[in-house]
């Protein structure tokens, strides 16, 4: 297997110096990538954030993190815009912003320089792009090693409370802003958010100036797409997984993960990955663009545990009620001292939070949104939770076409 995808993996390197082109404008145009005038090469396909930034001017700071459980997480930073002068010496205010399922901070660098996270270090934010555990830049942990059980024995509710916070500190330290952070997450990043600022109200409260929510996900009662309909299925493909040593979805590194961009990136393959993507996610036709799905995929699935996808599950079988991880009558009474599990209380959250949500999302719908704006409102005589609507799928917010009015938006409320 691994001697395939080293050959597979040359091949397509040596096909990719030899005609360029590894990108298309329509799916179509894949089938004669090579010869085709609609094809061109993006040389972000396969890079780096590192690489990538370089290559629009930005700086990017690697820094690393380690949580209070001992996993070691990578943040990228973007200090200053490609436009600054080298003695300018304004303020920053810093911008947190974090992925969702299978992600990692290279999601926010997909366009090149029209990029969110270029955008933001454009219009004078000090960008922090976080990596969740498991995924290809955070995969280290003191004592456990990504092969083993222990180090995969995670969901969002870790990510919440241990590497959300441990961020956070990191920033407040390196820039002395405790209180002007700004939190942005797509889709998972927003569920996170939500337990880490309901369960650490304090923390969130000294910390956060505002939570911004791309798609986001926390009641799950209308989800729709192939996320729904595989969801009864994740137990018992759990199950199956472990048995084979299987712990994680997407965990690989070196170069295996040059076989992604090959496999999903590629005529006949696209269409395939395409179409699993589309039927989970939504379309937008308007905002569909097909030339960034093979530098989509040199990034995505990376390192999702399993136990994430299951708590998720779990959400969608009880009726989209967002509760604590099931951990089954007997260890939920131990756990919780009751046998179901309790739901997060959303009221709890006393920072502003901004809801961006897409009409033609299948997964962040827009009932459950606004299921979500009522509870974060609850018992507060203020309006602590906005609704932004687009027509955006879910990873529009992203990788869609029309980024302005999205943009300009979320420039508006973050300088409110
Ligand atoms: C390129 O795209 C245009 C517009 O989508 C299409 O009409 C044309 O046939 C394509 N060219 C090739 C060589 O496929
Ligand atoms: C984890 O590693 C650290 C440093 O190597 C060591 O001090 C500690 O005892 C280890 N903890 C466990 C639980 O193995
Ligand atoms: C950052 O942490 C160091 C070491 O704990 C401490 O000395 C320093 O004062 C902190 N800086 C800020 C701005 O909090
Ligand atoms: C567990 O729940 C029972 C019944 O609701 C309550 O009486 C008891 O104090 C709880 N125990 C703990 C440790 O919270």
């Amino acid at each position: 297997m691994l001697r395939l995808s080293v050959f597979l993996s040359m091949l397509y390197l040596v096909q990719c110096i030899q005609y360029k082109n590894n990108v298309c404008l329509s799916l179509n145009d894949y089938k004669t990538i090579y010869r085709n005038k609609n094809c061109s090469y993006n040389p972000d396909v396969l890079s780096s954030p590192k690489l990538i930034a370089r290559r629009y001017g930005y700086p990017l700071e690697t820094i690393t993190v380690t949580t209070k459980d001992r996993y070691i997480l990578t943040l990228h930073r973007i200090p200053k815009s490609a436009n600054s002068k080298s003695d300018e010496n304004v303020r920053r205010p810093p911008i947190l912003m974090f992925h969702g399922v299978g992600g990692s901070s290279a999601f926010y660098m997909l366009q090149g320089k029209r990029s969110l996270g270029f955008y933001l270090s454009d219009h004078g934010y000090d960008v922090w792009l976080g990596n969740w555990r498991g995924n290809l830049y955070s995969n280290k942990h003191v004592n456990y090693s990504t092969s083993s059980l222990k180090y995969w024995n995670f969901g969002f509710h870790e990510m919440a409370i241990y590497d959300l916070p441990a961020c956070i500190d990191l920033i407040a330290n390196r820039t002395g802003e405790k209180g002007n952070l700004i939190y942005v997450g797509h889709s998972m990043g927003t569920t996170v958010s939500y337990i880490y600022s309901s369960l650490m109200r304090k923390h969130a409260e000294e910390n956060l100036k505002s939570i911004i929510s791309l798609a986001p996900v926390a009641f799950m009662g209308n989800i729709k797409g192939s996320f729904k309909l595989l969801a009864p299925f994740v137990p018992l493909f759990r199950t199956i997984l472990n048995l084979k040593g299987f712990y994680a979805i997407g965990h690989v590194i070196g170069f295996q993960r040059a076989l992604l961009p090959l496999v999903c990136g590629s005529y006949p393959f696209i269409n395939i990955c395409n179409i699993l993507l589309l039927s989970s996610v939504g379309l937008s036709e308007k905002e569909y663009q097909p030339e960034l799905l093979p530098i989509f995929f040199s990034y995505f699935p990376s390192g999702i545990s399993v136990k994430t996808l299951e708590h998720y599950s779990q959400i969608i079988s009880s009726n989209g009620r967002f509760q604590m991880y099931d951990f089954g009558p007997a260890g939920n009474l131990q756990k919780y001292n009751q046998s179901t599990p309790p739901e997060y209380d959303l009221s709890e959250i006393s920072v502003p939070v901004h809801l961006f949500v897409g009409s033609e999302d299948l997964i962040g719908d827009s009932k459950d949104a606004d299921i979500l704006q009522e509870k974060l409102c609850l018992g507060k005589s203020h309006l602590s939770a906005v609704k932004h609507t687009f027509p955006y799928a879910h990873n529009d917010f992203f990788l869609g076409k029309d980024l302005k009015p999205f943009q300009d938006v979320f420039l508006r409320v973050v300088l409110s």
